[in-house]
Formats: C-alpha cells, structure tokens, sequence
C-alpha cells in the first residue's frame, strides 16, 4: 500500500503499549506527562495546541466522537470506533490508525487522566492545509484524544426532567453533509441549543425537512405512547446515537416493551404519556414539557425511570477496562 494512511500506520503511535514513565520535574519530560494525544505526543492542557491552518479549525472539516468510561470501563468502545471509522470513510478522511491502535490510545489517555469515571473526546481533522478548501493541501490528519469530564446535568435534573423547544432550525437534510456523520460541523446545533437557551429551556428539537421530529441538538429522541416506545428512524436524518442503541436494547429486550423506530410528529411528542432523550453526556434524561406543553404527568415518567436504571446499571458493569480500576472495583 502506498496511501498517506498506509505510510503513517508503519508507526506504532508514540507512548502506545510502553510503561508510563515516572513524572518529571518540570511534568512535561518528554511530553509524556499529559492527557491530551496529539498526533503520537502526551501533553498537558496549557501545551495541547494545534495550527491555525487546521482544517478542522479553519472549515469544521472533520470527525469526533464523545465516549464514556464508567467504574474504569469504557462504555460501547468498539460502538463508538464503528461510527467513527463510519463518518471518516463518509467524508473521505483516511484514519492514520488502526482501530485497535485508536482504542489503545483512548484506554492510555483515561489511564493517564486517573478517574475511574471519565469522558472521551476524540477529534480527526483532516489536518494542517492553506487558506483555501482544497483539502488536497492537507496531507495528514491531525489525530486528538482528550480525556477530560464534562459538565453534566445535575441529579436533580434527572428527578424533575427538563423542558424542550421546537428549534427554528431544521437538520441538516440527508441530500447535504448526512446527519449521521458525526462531523466538525455543529453550528447548526449550537444556534438550536441556543434558541432553547433564550426560551430557559434545555434541550431544542430539531425537525427535518419533512416537518418530522428528528431529534436533539446533542441527543436522540424517544417517546412512550400507549405502552409503545418510539423513537425516529436513522432515515429521518438523526446521528444513529450509541445510547440510542443501548436503550432500544433496554426497552426492547430486556423492559419488553413494544418498540418502533418510526417517523414521529410534534402531535406525537405533544400527546405522548412519556418522552425522555438519550446520549453520552446526558445518559437518559426525561422530558416533562415540550413548547410550554406540559408532557404526561409533568415529571419523569415510570418507563423513563425503568430505563434510566437498567441504562445506569449497563454503563456501570459493562466496557473495556483501562487501569486498576476495573480490576479493583468489579
Ligand atoms: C446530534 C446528536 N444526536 C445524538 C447524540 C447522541 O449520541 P450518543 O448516544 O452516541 O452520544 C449526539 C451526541 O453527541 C449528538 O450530537
């Protein structure tokens, strides 16, 4: 193979599969005292800096994905290498790595970070170009795993349920860049999350082009309607969520509910007796109101609260374990 991929995959990525060295005076000997993987170094925060020609920065050109590790296991790894290896054939982007390699670099960085619950970042850009978009100019990817938490809901947020709006702004429609690549470009979320910050509330929904509910600015949808679980189909323009798997696995197999991925309308939402939403950072969060409707009873509903515990219990027992943490805990 002569490819880009090929040539840098003849380098195992630095730091992989050796002992971590001791920290040094200064915690930055030899790069290896940091967190955040940047193209085969370890670096701190303060040092983790990559170039101003960066497509990723300069175009959003680019793939990511968020994962979580749970009691020193990663949640869904080889899930989440699946989708990302997805999204960078969708955009043409050849990974330096292997899978195998891209999961020992997630399972060192949490190793490093030295929580047993943790998050993941893990950002490929299609790397230092020019000004200009020909992505040609960009000869090799830039490579980045971050492991950091991130801020999350409060519990209190998970007993009462949060309020959605109906954002203004439609998914981005299948026949442009498919909503199922997790992509750089998420200015179209961030200006629907913000409508439903101006309006005080959590979440927006975003419809597609159809008028139907697509889902979440960062998460998937769900509803319960006489007895039924719901949730819209990848084909209505969604990011098949990881969650999402896993609670359709929950409700479906193990709650035995009757399920359906199927188009569903605001009508839909507005008449359900539960809607919840799913993804890494939120887990399983319940919707008590939707465009100043109160949703059901107006608190978390009996199946959202059944899903969230077996949901909690899988992320909890399940993964890939990195450091002494798993082997101690379970
Ligand atoms: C647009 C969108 N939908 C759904 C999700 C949920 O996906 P997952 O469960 O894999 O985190 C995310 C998560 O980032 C998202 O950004």
């Amino acid at each position: 193979m002569t490819t880009m991929a090929a040539r840098i995959r003849k380098e195992p990525p630095a730091g992989i599969g050796r002992a971590l060295p001791a920290p040094g005076p200064d915690g930055q000997k030899g790069g290896f005292m940091g967190q955040i993987f940047i193209d085969g170094s370890w670096l701190d925060k303060d040092n983790a800096k990559i170039s101003v020609f960066d497509h990723g920065l300069l175009y959003g050109d680019g793939i990511f994905e968020g994962i979580r590790a749970y009691n020193g296991r990663v949640f869904r790894l080889r899930e989440h290498m699946t989708r990302l290896w997805s999204s960078a054939r969708a955009i043409e982007l050849a990974l330096p790595y292997s899978p195998e390699e891209m999961e020992r670099i997630i399972l060192e960085a949490l190793q490093r970070a030295g929580a047993p619950d943790n998050y993941v970042r893990v950002v490929i850009t299609r790397g230092k170009g020019d000004l200009g978009l020909d992505r040609r100019k960009c000869k090799k990817p830039t490579v980045i795993v971050i492991a950091e938490m991130i801020e999350l809901y409060s519990n209190s947020v998970y007993e009462e349920g949060i309020r959605l709006i109906t954002s203004s702004l439609r998914r981005v429609p299948l026949d442009s860049l498919p909503p199922m690549v997790k992509s750089l470009n998420y200015l179209n979320n961030i200006l629907a999350r913000s409508e439903a910050t101006r309006a005080g509330a959590q979440e927006a929904i975003l419809l597609n082009h159809q008028g139907l509910v697509a889902e979440c600015s960062g998460d998937n949808i769900f509803l319960v309607r006489e007895g039924r679980c719901m949730t819209p189909p990848v084909s209505a323009g969604i990011l098949p969520g990881i969650t999402r798997g896993a609670v359709i696995e929950i409700a479906r197999d193990q709650l035995k509910l009757p399920f359906a991925e199927a188009d569903c309308t605001l009508y839909d939402l507005y008449s359900a007796e539960e809607v919840f939403l799913t993804g890494t950072g939120a887990e399983v969060i319940g919707v008590t109101e939707i465009d100043g409707r109160k949703i059901g009873s107006g608190r978390t509903g009996h199946w959202t609260r059944e899903i969230q515990k077996l949901h909690r219990k899988m992320t909890r027992s399940t993964g890939v374990p990195f450091g002494e943490f798993a082997a101690s805990r379970i």
